[in-house]
């Protein structure tokens, strides 16, 4: 089979979401996992096209003021209706980092999410609270290498 595409979308002000994505990032990048490809894209740099290169797709962003980043939503905004015809059951994940809840990102990622019909691949992952980045590495790479893993194995 020829090589699946992962790609990688987040945002990241202060960089504790982006500790997040190097885990994330770590675990899809498995050496044991041979015949996926990786792209790596933040949010402010991604757009539509990337998501039509995809196979899967994660996406990653802090909450703000109860809702995703700025830098995710403009980037769903720019490629919304890019893909709307395109990428109906594209598997995908989500990770959050919060200072306290993570709710309002979830829920606002999800809704526009479910309008582009994608497959989520499990519950998103939220971190909420004071952590450091060893606190919950071993579950970013979890999900970055199930991601990873199921594009191989063709189960997602
Ligand atoms: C402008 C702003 C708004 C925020 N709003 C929320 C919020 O609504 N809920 C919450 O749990 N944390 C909120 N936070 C805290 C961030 O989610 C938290 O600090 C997160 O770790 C930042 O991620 P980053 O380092 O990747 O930018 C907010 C932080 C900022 C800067």
């Amino acid at each position: 089979m020829s090589d699946r595409h992962l790609l990688i979308v987040y945002h990241s002000q202060s960089g504790t979401t982006e500790a997040m994505a190097q885990a994330v990032i770590r675990g899809a990048s498995d050496p044991a996992i041979e015949g996926v490809r990786l792209r790596v894209r933040a949010a402010l740099d991604a757009g539509p096209e990337d998501v039509l290169w995809a196979h899967g797709v994660i996406l990653g962003t802090p909450e703000n003021f109860g809702y995703m980043s700025g830098g995710l939503k403009t980037f769903l905004d720019r490629s919304y209706h890019a893909c709307l015809e395109q990428t109906q059951g594209l598997p995908w994940a989500l990770f959050v980092r919060a200072g306290n809840d993570g709710t309002g990102a979830v829920d606002s990622v999800e809704r526009i999410v479910a309008g582009l019909r994608w497959k989520p691949i499990g519950a998103p992952l939220v971190v909420a609270g004071p952590a450091e980045a060893g606190d919950y590495a071993a579950a970013c790479e979890e999900l970055g290498m199930t991601m990873a893993a199921g594009l191989e194995a063709g189960i997602f």
